[in-house]
């Protein structure tokens, strides 16, 4: 089959009104990913590299993401919507009678996977000139139908065009077709806009095919890889769907996760082996994770590359640009912004250290904080190799700590310190002997002075 080409149109045009949002539907992300990029990857892992998509007039905004994620993809716009035929017919100039698989997909039922659109297409490698994608709809209110006859696909009925009989008919329409490329813009032409909606329906291709004497079938997938998102609800229900999926994929690649539910990954995380995962942990989009990394309750990692061995939280949050390197550890209360932390380096409790790096076998305090702003301008702290940062110091960037220095606890450090240095820069301690029971006499006196 892979001999057979094929092109992929995918319907982007929707208004998605019910989204009440001023961000196109298709833009709405699911684990990261805006819903037009989970179909855009799907297409490209079927192996589909002639991509069409169909937006509305003045949606530059959808333009260039199809364009930052799929440089190759055709875009064309609708500038009325006529309905799904009309919208696939907008494709015309590209669709052409070269292909022998025309796939359309919809923009707005991201969770389909590239093995269904595989299956669509050996049916029409088995014959048929055109696939429906089918589902079993516990409430199938809204949707189309098909009216099958055994494994043959007599037409789909548009709900609002459907008899009462017909309309007790569960197994529903996806709205994602596979059409025999070579015959396509025929069958797609022949489509008329008399029915309740006055719209030019691609499911109506079904019938004029069979009006031709052509075979038409159709696939059945689970209602969760094709559910599609019209409302906020919706989209929170594919989220769910896609979660459990990165979940379960996370698992079977050999992570371990102790409260899977409770584990929000990101399309891209990518996890090494024997990864632990405790529970309530947020992975934002471009995280990479080494072998044997424990990660524990209640962290949130963004763009950062955690390197093996290492350790992070509880209640570590780790912020895009950072690098932890093998064997650190990054303990609780934890803030890392835009750092490289050097193999084996430790920051154990209570720190924000951004705009920074440091270097291997270096050992942060309990509370020390680089100063990296002056609200105006970021500074770097750069910390060798085996330096020892006492707790609570401040490091007010920019600034260097040599390696294998030290920085007295307290400290608030504003000048480098060379390599092997002691530098310690807090108030010197005083010391009065017997200043604690003379200040009582003196204060108690006063008191009962004032009582009388
Ligand atoms: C469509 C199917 C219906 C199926 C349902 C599944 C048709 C005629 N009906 O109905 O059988 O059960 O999907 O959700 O195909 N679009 C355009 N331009 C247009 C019209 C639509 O780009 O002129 C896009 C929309 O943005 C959307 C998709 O095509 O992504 C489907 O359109 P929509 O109006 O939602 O079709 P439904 O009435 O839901
Ligand atoms: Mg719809």
């Amino acid at each position: 089959m892979t001999a057979r080409k094929c092109i992929a149109v995918i319907l982007a045009a929707g208004e998605g009104t019910r989204m009440k949002s001023a961000t196109p539907k298709v833009l709405h992300t699911i684990a990261g990913r805006s819903m037009l990029g989970h179909v855009l990857d799907t297409v490209a892992q079927a192996g589909i590299s002639e991509i069409v998509v169909v937006i509305g007039p003045g949606r530059e905004d959808v333009a260039a993401a199809i364009c930052a994620q799929a440089p190759n993809a055709h875009i064309v716009v609708q500038t009325d919507r006529l309905g799904t035929a009309h919208a696939v017919l907008a494709a015309r100039g590209a669709i052409g009678t070269v292909y022998d698989d025309l796939l359309v997909l919809f923009a707005d039922t991201p969770l389909i996977e590239p093995a269904t659109l595989k299956a669509m297409r050996e049916r029409l490698v088995g014959g048929s000139a055109v696939v429906a994608l089918g589902f079993e709809a516990p409430n199938p209110h809204g949707y189309g139908r098909l009216l099958i006859d055994g494994a043959s696909l007599s037409a789909i009925r548009e709900h609002k065009d459907a008899s009462d009989t017909e309309r007790q008919v569960t197994l529903c329409n996806s709205g994602l077709m596979a059409l025999d490329g070579k015959k396509a813009l025929v069958l797609l032409d022949a489509i008329g806009n008399g029915n309740a909606q006055k719209e030019f329906y691609l499911t109506d291709a079904v019938t004029v095919a069979r009006a031709q004497g052509l075979a038409t079938g159709y696939e059945i997938a689970p209602e969760s890889e094709v559910m599609g998102v019209n409302d906020r609800t919706q989209l929170a229900a594919a989220e769910r769907v896609m979660q459990d999926r990165l979940r379960r994929r996370a698992m079977l690649n050999g992570a371990t996760l102790i409260d899977p539910k409770t584990v929000y990954f990101s399309y891209d995380t990518r996890l090494g082996s024997d990864v632990v995962i405790e529970p309530q942990v947020v992975f934002g989009p471009k995280v990479i994770i080494g072998d044997h990394v424990e990660i524990h309750a209640f962290c949130h990692i963004e763009d950062a590359s955690i390197a093996a061995q290492a350790s992070i939280g509880p209640f570590a949050r780790i912020r895009p640009g950072s690098q932890v390197g093998e064997g650190a550890k990054i303990g609780n209360f934890v803030e890392l912004k835009k750092a490289d932390i050097g193999p084996g380096a430790k920051i154990s409790h209570l720190s924000y250290i951004g705009d920074a790096e440091v270097g291997a076998d270096a050992n942060i305090g309990a509370g020390t904080i680089t100063c990296n702003y002056d609200g105006f301008f970021k500074y770097k702290t750069v910390i060798g190799r085996g330096a020892f940062i006492g707790a609570n110091s401040s490091l007010v960037a920019p600034i260097t700590v040599g390696a294998g220095a030290y920085v007295g606890s307290g400290s608030v450090i504003t000048k480098e310190v060379l390599a092997d240095q002691l530098a310690v820069a807090r108030g010197k301690q005083m010391a009065k002997d017997g200043w604690g029971s003379a200040f009582r006499a003196t204060s108690e006196a006063k008191k009962k002075a004032l009582k009388a």
